[in-house]
């Protein structure tokens, strides 16, 4: 089948099925040009609870398709991939979390959106890199913080309000890449560039890198926004290589450079047009949360969705 054959299947199947196509913005080119809604994980999340269609089919990896589904149970979530997972979600387990929550008592615990549903159900907070930042100020004072499971965004959380967290350990592959050396590279060769760097970055927290004038931290939807709005002509992008698709095609006049070539997310890259094919062909690959945990599960994104 020739690529355009697979496209206008897709697009044939969707509306005889009502089902719509939710992808984030590291998934491959041509998955987010057949997307009807492409964003971050906040974004998306909130489309997921906000759509009419009886179908979503989620193109990103596992536990963004799990949240979708926790956020709207009545419709079938299904993904192209189920088998694609993430190194933050994987780094923390609702028992590991129980057990600090228990040596915690008192202790609030805040978890990145990149976690399982079982981990969600022992959270009290939810957030994603959109909305950490207003999730973590709105916490009352008084009360000790537990932050999973990204090391890097969670310094980087601290840094920016002051306030004291405790962290878990975790990391993503992909972010982590991006160390304050290469920043301070780019910041040297591309002298008229400003450096867009996402706070799951292995930087995030560096000072030098923080203090300088041509650095932003920003969720990819910050980022792309960034670009949107500036009067700047060239970019340095240091989060995940594909968001420069979308970059260029909302900014064709500007110019994009990856901060290196090894900002690859392996599993978002599993999702691949035939994939996404099969799928709405088969309606394989529904991704569903039992009952009880879901219930547990949607207190902290309701909590995050309402601020
Ligand atoms: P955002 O989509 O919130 O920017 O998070 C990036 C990410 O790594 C998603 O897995
Ligand atoms: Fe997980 Fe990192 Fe891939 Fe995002 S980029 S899905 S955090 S491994």
């Amino acid at each position: 089948m020739t690529h355009s054959e697979t496209v206008e299947k897709i697009n044939r199947l969707k509306k005889e099925k009502n089902a719509i196509i939710l992808a984030h913005y590291y998934t491959r080119p041509e998955i987010q040009d057949v997307a009807d809604y492409l964003g971050d994980s906040l974004g998306l999340s909130k489309m997921a609870g906000e759509t009419d269609a009886d179908i979503i089919v989620f193109c990103g990896v596992h536990f963004m398709a799990e949240t979708a589904s926790i956020i709207s149970p009545n419709k079938k979530v299904l993904s192209p991939a189920p088998d694609a997972g993430c190194s933050l979600a994987e780094s923390v387990t609702g028992y590991d979390l129980k057990k600090w929550k228990d040596a915690n008592p008192d202790g609030i615990i805040v978890s990145y959106v990149n976690t399982t549903a079982d981990v969600k159900a022992y959270t009290d907070y939810c957030c994603t890199s959109s909305n950490a930042i207003n999730v973590v100020k709105s916490l009352p004072e008084d009360r000790k913080i537990l932050f999973v499971p990204d090391k890097n965004l969670g310094a980087h959380i601290m840094r920016v309000t002051g306030r004291e967290m405790e962290l878990w350990q975790g990391d993503c592959c992909v972010h982590e890449k991006i160390t304050s050396s290469v920043i301070e590279d780019a910041l040297g060769k591309y002298q008229d560039a400003d450096i867009l760097i996402h706070p799951e970055a292995n930087c995030s927290h560096d000072e030098k890198t923080l203090a300088d004038d041509r650095t932003f931290f920003y969720s990819t939807a910050g980022i792309i926004n960034h670009a949107r709005k500036s009067g700047k002509q060239r970019f340095v992008i240091a989060t995940e290589i594909e968001t420069i698709h979308k970059l260029k095609k909302d900014n064709p006049e500007k110019e994009f450079i990856p901060i290196t070539e090894k900002t690859i997310c392996a599993q978002m890259k599993k999702i691949t047009l035939e994939k996404l094919l099969h799928t709405l062909e088969t309606e394989e690959g529904e991704v569903k949360v039992p009952e009880e945990i879901r219930k547990k599960a949607m207190l902290p994104i309701e909590r995050m969705l309402s601020l």
